[in-house]
């Protein structure tokens, strides 16, 4: 048992709905963990008087919340990230396609998965959803170092059975095999969950859909995730590919790919018939602003969707997008919906990071907020990590004017403490 004590900040409901009063901030507030997880909050004070024999770490004024959650990360773009002048198409043939190749080399996905995962820990993220490649072992990889450090995690082998190279292409019937198999060996052991992943349409022929739509429905307690409507030219290039649709979200619902459950990277630009049918089955849209600005893709429509009932996460899309730090995502989320004319609140941008991708996952009653029973998966916060930082919230008259600029202007130095069920790394 121990006691962490610092200004904890929790979420009672979604601050798109309910304003900011929908987080709780307790100034001097404690967190009470035993066996990785959460098994009281409340007032210091109070909390060290019932739990005197628990010793205490005091964070002082630094921010305790849930560790940051990734809803959509490619770890095997990892080396990749940052590289200069490319569209998606010509972005996955230049780049990312020739370095995922190099995951066939079990050794060498080994390595960037622990470089992976001491990028996303030192930037307090302490859940990813990725893709791996489409190497099983590159999944492996993901798992085995995921499983090191306590984390929950989950990844998918990457399907392509066509428009790829041919070193990175699979069929039909070898991804299905395959996937049932890591799913078998990989989902519910420890905090590890397996995600069906077939990259997106371009890359899959329709029985290779179908397949995996098959694998889907075999195994409805497993998400699935894959990327929509991210370009217009790749709008485009499944129009073409797949003549008999109606729209892009068509291509997976022909093939069981569209459901409660389901994952869809970007989804920016969308059909009106595509908005509902995502919303009518609760499917999850993860937005990734840090990718969409830096591939040039477009503006994902927050408020829009958000007001329409869509279930929502936030996610970096390393390497497609610029940053491993989910403060940096937040920042471009807020930049993102400034161009779109609505201006996110910290409390919406520090929800989406946390209980909105937790939602996303399904994991919400496990991860993503500091309550009762949760897994004790925190983020300590530094809120004047930088000078720059520290003299722009001397005058901050609440915790949402001391927060902000952390959230614009912050990075791995403002990681004061990362958490994984209870332990700290
Ligand atoms: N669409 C298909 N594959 C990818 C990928 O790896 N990154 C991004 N951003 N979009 C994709
Ligand atoms: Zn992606």
């Amino acid at each position: 048992m121990q006691m962490l004590i610092g200004q904890v900040l929790s979420f009672d409901g979604d601050p798109f709905a309910e304003g900011p009063g929908a987080a709780r901030i307790d100034s001097r507030g404690g967190v009470l963990i035993d066996a990785g997880r959460i098994v009281a909050t409340g007032p210091a004070d109070a909390l060290r008087a019932a739990y005197p024999q628990a010793p205490v770490t005091d964070h002082g004024r630094a921010l305790i919340s849930a560790g940051f959650i990734d809803a959509h990360a490619h770890f095997p773009q990892t080396a990749i990230i940052a590289s200069w002048g490319k569209r998606l198409i010509d972005w996955l043939n230049t780049y990312t396609f020739p370095e995922e190749a190099r995951f066939a080399d079990p050794a060498y996905a080994a390595a960037i998965a622990a470089r992976y995962f001491d990028l996303t820990l030192s930037n307090g993220t302490t859940t990813v959803c990725s893709f791996a490649t489409i190497h099983p072992a590159s999944v492996t990889a993901f798992f085995e170092q995921a499983q090191m450090r306590g984390l929950r995690a989950l990844t998918g082998k990457t399907c392509m059975d066509r428009n790829a190279p041919d070193n990175l292409r699979d069929t039909a019937q070898s991804a299905y095999d395959d996937s049932a198999q890591l799913l078998a060996k990989w989902h519910g052991v420890d905090r590890l969950s397996y995600v069906i992943t077939p990259r997106f349409s371009p890359t899959s022929t329709p029985d290779q859909l179908s397949a995996l739509g098959a694998l889907w429905q075999a195994n409805p307690g497993c998400l699935m995730q894959t990327h929509l409507s991210e370009q217009t030219d790749e709008i485009a290039w499944v129009r073409g590919l797949y003549p008999d649709a109606r729209d892009y979200l068509d291509t997976y619902e022909a093939h069981g790919l569209l459901g409660h459950g389901g994952l869809y990277g970007h989804a920016i630009h969308l059909e009106p018939r595509e908005r509902d049918r995502l919303c009518e089955v609760d499917a999850s849209l993860i937005h990734c602003p840090t990718s969409n600005t830096f591939i040039g893709s477009g503006l994902f429509d927050m408020a829009g969707l958000k007001a329409a009932g869509h279930r929502i996460g936030l996610a970096t899309d390393t390497g497609g997008g610029s940053s491993f730090s989910m403060l940096r995502t937040m920042a471009a989320a807020y930049e993102v919906s400034q161009l779109r004319g609505t201006a996110l609140h910290p409390s919406q941008l520090w929800w989406l990071a946390t209980q909105g991708s937790a939602r996303s996952l399904l994991l919400d009653d496990r991860i993503g907020n500091i309550a009762q029973g949760m897994e004790a998966d925190l983020v300590v916060i530094d809120l004047g990590s930088t000078p720059a930082i520290a003299q722009a919230i001397t005058r901050a008259d609440t915790i949402w004017d001391a927060l902000f600029p952390t959230i614009m202007m912050g990075d791995d130095r403002a990681i004061a403490a990362t958490y994984v069920a209870g332990r700290r790394v």
